[in-house]
């Protein structure tokens, strides 16, 4: 990929690298990291370098009356944002709507006035959310300039927020669809909750798990989110409990396991720690369920030492991880016992130094 923000922008930041010599390097940085870890060999996942991401935010700079789109600078260059004239690792419903819907705004000054930021939510069947964003004082009476946005860009449901306040003109969900091992699942995805930003890395992430992962009985998930892993997963086992701490996630998942005629999975709304404390207080919520096989997906942080204390007592653990130094950090708990039987890295994030790792772990008994 090419870019003529590389260097000034702060979100390609492995810009001097061609991209397969960043997958070789990552890589590399991993096994040096994980040394002190009995790991087989580290399975690199990629995709696409250019159009990969599902969502994006961008912030808007003004020069006189005109708007451009603009991403924080890279920490060498001091704080701040600089204008930038295009994004490549948007997909391409994004990438294609961006500037046709900058311009519109730039024409109508109750829209432009206080312009912070524009987010974009995509689907891979090309429906859009976009998100503006003020700071300004904004009512009801926008709706007008929305409705002709909205004639004008069809595919596109628009949300305006200020300070504590959202407006939602259409709806706040798109849904998203995934061909997982051939078979399509569908995913309703809301507005502002957590999604995966790699479409196609996402697919294969599920895909490495389900064909990594072989195990048999019962599910316990924790940080499920929309259901995103939870419902493809769920086919392999009798029954599943999914958590997490987001109550619209869970709105979205119990209506994702509807959607794709899944019965065998109950969704709850509650943090980590508090799941993982049901099990020392005979909680009936976690009657029936054998509790041996665990997935997490958590977020940066990593597991609390709560979770990690609940999720050391599975015999297997399916670890997603976003932050290998918080993954290493638990694994000195997890891996103790426990055989590593595959780690994956899976470039969510090209361009970056951003490692997304996928981990299984097998007891030995
Ligand atoms: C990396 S995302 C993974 C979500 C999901 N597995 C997916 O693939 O879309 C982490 C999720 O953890 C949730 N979360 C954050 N802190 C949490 C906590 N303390 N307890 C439970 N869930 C939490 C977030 O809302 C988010 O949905």
């Amino acid at each position: 990929m090419t870019c003529s923000s590389f260097g000034k922008c702060g979100s390609c930041v492995l810009y001097e690298i061609p991209y397969i010599k960043q997958l070789e390097m990552k890589k590399e940085k991993l096994k040096e990291m994980f040394k002190d870890f009995n790991i087989p060999e580290i399975e690199v996942i990629y995709d696409k370098d250019e159009h990969f991401r599902a969502r994006a935010e961008f912030r808007i700079w003004r020069e006189g009356d005109k708007l451009f789109y603009a991403m924080r600078k890279r920490k060498e260059e001091g704080r701040g944002v600089i204008p930038i004239q295009e994004c490549k690792i948007v997909d391409k419903a994004i990438y294609n709507l961006m500037p046709d819907l900058l311009s519109e705004i730039e024409k109508n000054e109750n829209l432009k006035n206080r312009l912070y930021e524009i987010d974009f939510l995509s689907s891979s069947l090309g429906e859009l959310i976009v998100t503006l964003i003020y700071h300004r004082k904004v009512d009801e009476s926008i709706a007008e300039d929305i409705k002709k946005l909205k004639e004008k860009f069809t595919k596109v449901d628009f949300i305006v927020r200020k300070k504590g306040r959202k407006y939602i003109f259409d709806k706040n969900y798109l849904i998203e669809e995934l061909e997982i091992n051939g078979k399509i699942y569908k995913y309703k995805i809301i507005e502002n909750t957590f999604s995966q930003p790699n479409r196609n890395i996402n697919k294969k992430m599920i895909e490495w798990v389900l064909k990594n992962a072989d195990l048999k009985g019962d599910l316990v998930e924790l940080y499920c989110g929309n259901g995103n892993f939870t419902i493809p997963m769920s086919e392999k086992f009798n029954k599943v409990i999914a958590t997490e701490i987001n109550p619209e996630s869970i709105q979205a998942a119990t209506f994702n396991a509807e959607l794709n005629n899944r019965k065998n999975i109950t969704f709850l709304a509650m943090s980590a720690a508090e799941f993982s404390s049901l099990k020392k207080e005979n909680s009936p919520l976690l009657a029936g369920y054998d509790l041996k096989n665990v997935f997490i997906d958590p977020p940066r942080a990593g597991l609390d030492d709560k979770s990690r204390r609940f999720v050391n007592s599975f015999e297997n653990i399916i670890y997603i991880s976003c932050n290998p130094e918080t993954l290493k950090r638990d694994l000195e708990t997890l891996a103790k016992k426990r055989k590593i039987k595959a780690f994956a890295f899976f470039d969510q994030f090209p361009y970056t130094n951003h490692m997304e790792c996928g981990v299984i772990l097998e007891s030995e008994k």
